[in-house]
């Protein structure tokens, strides 16, 4: 794979962000003539890197309710050196969907000869694995993990822990491209050997083709992702004195991380998980608050930002909970600390604008579930490493 070089990276604190960088092309091939660093302003990503990295990285699909073609569309994407980890919220009655997702990935597995989990959000093996972790507020009222992708993506990557995976990325279920799953994974391997340090993360810009794909949809989410991306702007500039545009992938939904980074982040509920991890960043490891684990302001933080070949096209479910998505993205960088007054009157203003927030209302503060490196993860373990077989996608039973 070709991808540009990281041209520009602005610092904030402890964290290097770079500005986005385009894939060149898909694939590299197998000759190596071309110096492989620094050539007019582009990497080349040898094959054996990506797969190097793809093996130690697990793939989480959160998955709730989608159209079953969706779903095994996606999964035929993911780079068969990935760990599959399958998290869903189906419905199991009076449709049992949740079997249906679980009969796809077996087929596949067994078919193509590889490894997979899936596991149920309702499980009540993991409820009482997390109740023993002591992360509480992962669960709800009924004591079973809560609703939420969110909450589908934390116990999706303390499998991948538990696995012993060094990297986690999530893709959604809902999208009708395969060979788009095929380039994220791909991109994400690529950011992870750009990176200096080990604690990294690789954010998405889907490069998308709103006339493709049917119009209100990919326009309104434009605009959501410009204001989220001004809003962190804003925030980074009233810490820093410059202007600037560097965060453009505020609400990215495809990401990855090392696990190392990813212990360290809270996730909040709801659309406001990725705004979240940023704004979490930022106040750990910008500098201008009390800063986060050592090692990671020793090593420094990666962000990468990069651009798909692939347009987007992704299931289209309407466009109501814009309004939301918005207004709980916002919410995170309105409530955090570091947060300034021009950046809170400028969310203000842009949610009331955008009829999410009536004038004078306060945005509601998110549910947030606490960094992974701040529960018993070793308790989580202990529960569920003796029957891990069971989640696999091979296991009869
Ligand atoms: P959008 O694409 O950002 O509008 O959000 P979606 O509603 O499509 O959700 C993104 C992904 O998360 C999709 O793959 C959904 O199936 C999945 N998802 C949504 N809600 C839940 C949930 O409660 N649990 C899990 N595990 N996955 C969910
Ligand atoms: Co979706």
């Amino acid at each position: 794979m070709y991808v540009e070089s990281p041209r520009y990276t602005e610092r904030f604190g402890s964290v290097r962000i770079n500005d986005i960088q385009k894939v060149v092309a898909l694939d590299s091939g197998l000759k190596s003539e071309i110096p492989p660093h620094g050539a007019m302003g582009v990497v080349k990503i040898s094959e054996e890197t990506i797969k190097d990295f793809e093996d130690r990285m697990a793939i989480v699909v959160p998955v709730k309710d989608e159209r079953l073609k969706l779903f095994e569309g996606v999964i035929s994407g993911i780079p068969h050196d990935c760990l599959i980890i399958v998290v869903s919220n189906s419905q199991r009655e009076p449709v049992d969907r949740f079997r249906m997702e679980r009969d796809t990935l077996n087929q596949m597995c067994r078919y193509t000869n590889r490894l997979a989990y899936i596991v149920h959000q309702k499980d009540a093996r993991v409820a009482q694995a997390v109740k023993n972790a002591g992360y509480d507020e992962l669960l709800d009222e009924n004591g079973v993990v809560r609703n939420g992708k969110a909450e589908g993506m934390v116990i999706g990557l303390l499998m991948a822990k538990l696995a012993g995976k060094e990297y986690v990325g999530f893709v959604d279920a809902d999208n009708y491209s395969p060979g788009s799953i095929l380039e994220y994974v791909r991109i994400y391997a690529a950011g992870f050997s750009m990176a200096k340090s080990p604690y990294t993360m690789v954010r998405i810009l889907w490069h998308y083709k709103p006339k493709l794909s049917g119009g209100t949809h990919f326009r309104k989410w434009g605009r959501v992702s410009e204001i989220t991306n001004r809003c962190f702007n804003s925030l980074i500039s009233s810490r820093t004195g410059f202007e600037t545009n560097i965060i453009k992938t505020g609400n990215a939904g495809e990401h990855a991380m090392s696990l190392k980074l990813a212990e360290l982040l809270p996730y909040a509920s709801g659309y406001a998980v990725e705004p979240e991890e940023l704004v979490s960043i930022f106040e750990q490891f910008g500098g201008t608050l009390p800063a986060g684990p050592a090692a990671v302001v020793k090593h420094g933080l990666d962000l990468f930002q990069i651009e798909t070949r692939n347009p987007h096209l992704h299931e289209d479910k309407g466009t109501e909970h814009l309004g939301g998505m918005l207004l709980v993205g916002l919410s995170t960088i309105y409530h955090s600390p570091l947060c300034d007054q021009e950046t809170k009157r400028l969310i203000l203003s842009q949610l009331t604008i955008q009829k999410a927030l009536k004038p004078r209302q306060q945005p509601p503060k998110p549910h947030i579930n606490r960094p992974p490196s701040e529960i018993n993860i070793r308790e989580f373990t202990k529960n569920m490493e003796p029957c891990l077989e069971i989640y696999s996608a091979l296991y009869e039973g």
